[in-house]
């Protein structure tokens, strides 16, 4: 058993003891926590980074020392500075002057220009009208694909596809760098556990150990293995941080969560992208313990450069150092560029404040010039390093944009990804795949036929009139001439729609004269993403009554949810005997549908994200606690436990869920030994058999439960899963090995390490304790 941290009823005993590391919030360097003492020998010591692009390179330090030595202190603000071309911008368009201010040497980068040709006009005012000649930087939102879209963040991860995803990231770069961009505001790392949050639709989901590998495999595919080469482009980790936590699930709004929560669930993704090389960072427009994150030297100082040893640059997201005025932290915007500049921020997005206030702040010494020194450094290295002094044209080619756009293998691999990404939540009776005997198919709803909404919100440069294929489409296409495939639109996802009934009978005349019906339902593109948060999660207008309707008629029913968050689709579960979660499938997502529902591809998604039956029951995610109280504790509809009076406290659909058309069965599990030593290691192990009659894939999962800690632990937590191919009747082992280091979490007294004790270990399809049976094991003493 774990050694003793026993804690008497009076707290009298608790020791009161100095933590080594560094406080959230305060000045004082050292702080003093509630807890017993943990061994040393048992902390896991934070590696900084070391990537390829950070390594030292004394050429180009004196390359940069050389040229900030020629620079006035107008020219290195200039290089802090970031505006927005005219083009788009998701804020206020603080100058309209821009290209003014490129000329003059008062802007160091643009975002929201593309193209080979616009670039190329913009970087020919930098470098040939200013005197130092010092080219632009160009950034840009390629959040899932650039022209091409591929399905949105969260459907990518719901392919726990690590080497998809890459790919994902690296063709997204490939069209994004031939349009003359840098540098991606992207991968969003934030945990997100709270559907009404409408950028849920961008991360990777609830959890840590999905979300971190998902942050490392997209830093890999952006920047690839070198920075400097034409067709990679820098990775942006945002948005730093815990902006997935936002109160209420109102977007922008107060974050406020221990610093436990903090360090162990909303920043790994963020180390795990520092590890992977990422390049630069940008701060989230939320406050953090009552500090907004632009001027937050805890987590752009302590955390990001001093512990994980960042060597890339700092960007606010946009107009953030402003917002600290209205936030409460800045009486104006002078003091609100000061707060940033000595927290970290590197540069201002779109807010002009360095521009307009930083030299005043340094005459009055409220900012040092070696501070304004080292961010202006940050910047131009990252410039040294795209090769941009050498020749600032070299992403701006006209070429290679006409060869890369649209390329026919980015358009095949955004196929691919999309039906990766998708989740058969239900299946009953094999509805699906669509039996060859059904000659025709009814496709119903206000998804069925739209373009715009297949590609999500976030599809920044992606043409949403033309380009993408309906689901109707592509169900056209793959059923051919012998099938009548109808259509009707039926029912209305406006919100203003609901209780109106007025293209019901066209639908409902459809249904009844058809073989089966596909519903299209779920969320307009615009109704998540950013400044996109609901209080409810219910199918918007009137496609809940339409749907009951057409499962009225008696015809088989399969709904094809298009949405970028769970939505509480409970009645679909109990009535539809089949439901596909489609995400926003991209550019080619009517094709991706139709491969898998007619069973060209084998559904292989898993959810990253716990689907709740109702938004009462938000925040639900798989790695609670398990409380005092827990619900097993009682007989049904026990008081006194922890419970709703109205809805079981189990989701719609776990985190993990995700069905197949073939089954598989896992054998129990079996460990290497029973315990493993503080620097051993054991291997778990279990045997998957597809018993089904069709090949499929399967994503198995590794969850652990750590009984005891010096701290409550969750009641499961994900430390591994591997994807697997298995043909019919085909048999494969599957082995974790797990080290004590894996089971490391911020323990009483604020020491990241792990403990002694006792174990559960689950291989399992779904996260959920009655998945599989658990095995024990120990770390011992
Ligand atoms: C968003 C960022 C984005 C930035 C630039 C902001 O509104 O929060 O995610 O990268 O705009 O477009």
């Amino acid at each position: 058993m774990r050694k003793a941290h026993t804690f008497g009823p009076a707290m009298a005993s608790l020791l009161l003891i100095a933590c080594a590391s560094t406080p959230m919030t305060g000045a004082a360097t050292t702080r003093t926590a509630i807890a017993a003492p943990i061994s040393d020998r048992t902390e896991v010591p934070v590696s900084p980074a070391e990537p390829e692009w950070a390594r030292a390179n004394p050429e180009m330090d004196a390359f940069v020392s050389d040229l900030m030595a020629k620079m006035t202190l107008q020219e290195k603000i200039g290089q802090l500075t970031l505006l927005t071309s005219n083009w788009e911008s998701t804020g206020p368009t603080m100058r309209d002057s821009y290209k003014e201010d490129i000329r003059s040497g008062r802007v160091g980068g643009i975002f929201n220009a593309y193209t080979a040709a616009y670039t190329a006009e913009l970087q020919r005012l930098a470098v040939d009208e200013t005197r130092l000649k010092i080219p632009l930087l160009f950034g840009y939102d390629v959040i899932h694909g650039h022209r091409t879209i591929f399905p949105i963040s969260l459907g990518e991860a719901a392919s726990w596809d690590l080497a998809a995803i890459e790919r994902a990231a690296r063709l997204s770069a490939v069209e994004a760098s031939a349009e003359g961009i840098h540098w991606t505001f992207s991968p969003m790392v934030d945990i997100a556990r709270d559907p009404r949050w409408g950028r849920i639709s961008e991360g990777a989901g609830e959890d840590v150990h999905l979300g971190s590998k998902i942050a490392a495999a997209r830093v890999r595919g952006y920047q690839g293995d070198d920075l400097a080469a034409t067709d990679t482009v820098v990775a942006t980790a945002k948005h730093f941080a815990a902006y997935g936590a936002a109160q209420a699930g109102r977007d922008y709004h107060t974050v406020d969560i221990s610093e436990r929560t903090l360090r162990d669930v909303y920043l790994p993704p963020f180390k795990a992208a520092v590890d992977a090389g990422v390049g630069s960072f940008m701060t989230s427009f939320n406050e953090v313990d009552g500090i907004p994150a632009s001027g937050n030297r805890y987590l752009l100082t302590d955390v990001l450069r001093d512990k994980w040893g960042f060597d890339g640059f700092v960007v606010t997201d946009y107009t953030s150092i402003n917002e600290m005025v209205p936030h409460g932290y800045a009486k104006d915007l002078k003091q609100a560029g000061e707060q940033a500049l000595n927290a970290g921020v590197d540069m201002d997005m779109q807010g002009a404040v360095y521009m307009d206030h930083l030299a005043a702040s340094l005459d009055e010494g409220k900012v040092e010039p070696a501070a304004v020194d080292r961010a202006v450094r940050r910047i131009l290295e990252m410039k040294y390093r795209l090769g941009l002094f050498e020749d600032p044209y070299r992403y701006s080619d006209v070429e290679r944009q006409e060869a890369a756009v649209y390329r026919p293998d980015i358009l095949e691999a955004a196929r691919d990804v999309a039906r990766r990404s998708m989740v058969l939540l239900k299946n009953e009776g094999g509805t699906l795949p669509l039996a060859s005997s059904a000659q025709s198919i009814a496709v119903i709803g206000p998804l069925a036929d739209s373009k715009e909404d297949m590609i999500g919100s976030w599809a920044a440069a992606g043409d949403r009139r033309t380009r993408p294929v309906s689901i109707l489409q592509g169900i056209r296409e793959r059923a051919g001439d012998g099938v009548n495939v109808g259509y009707a639109k039926g029912a209305s996802y406006a919100y203003g729609d609901a209780g109106k009934d007025s293209g019901f009978a066209e639908a409902l005349a459809l249904a009844r004269k058809s073989d089966v019906i596909i519903a299209a339902m779920g969320e307009r593109w615009d109704m998540t993403g950013e400044a996109a948060s609901r209080t409810s999660l219910d199918l918007p207008g009137n496609q809940q009554a339409l749907l009951e309707q057409l499962v009225a008629t008696g015809k088989p029913v399969v709904l094809v949810v298009l949405s970028g968050r769970p939505n509480s689709i409970g009645w679909a579960d109990e009535n539809v005997p089949a439901i596909l979660h489609a995400w926003y499938p991209g550019t080619m997502g009517g094709h991706a549908v139709a491969d898998v529902l007619f069973g060209d591809y084998n559904p292989s998604g898993k959810l990253p994200v716990t689907f709740p039956r109702n938004v009462g029951q938000v925040p639900i995610h798989y790695d609670m606690k398990n409380t005092g109280r827990p619900i097993e504790l009682g007989e049904a509809n026990a008081k006194y436990v922890s419970r709703y009076l109205n809805t079981p406290n189990t989701p719609l659909y776990r985190f993990g869920h995700g069905l197949s058309y073939t089954s598989f069965r896992y054998s129990p599990v079996t460990l290497s030994a029973a315990s493993m030593a503080a620097r051993g290691s054991l291997t778990a192990s279990a045997t998957i058999t597809n018993t089904g009659k069709v090949a499929g894939e399967e994503v198995v999962q590794l969850y652990v439960r750590d009984l005891v800690g010096s701290v409550t632990r969750p009641v499961q937590e994900l430390k591994g899963f591997e994807k697997i191919s298995l043909a019919p009747g085909e048999s494969r082992t599957v082995s974790f090995t797990l080290r004590p280091a894996d089971l490391a979490f911020t323990r009483a007294d604020m020491s990241f390490g792990w403990e002694p004790g006792e174990f559960q270990l689950w291989i399992a399809p779904v996260s959920g304790a009655s998945a599989s049976v658990p095995a024990g094991f120990a770390i011992a003493e």
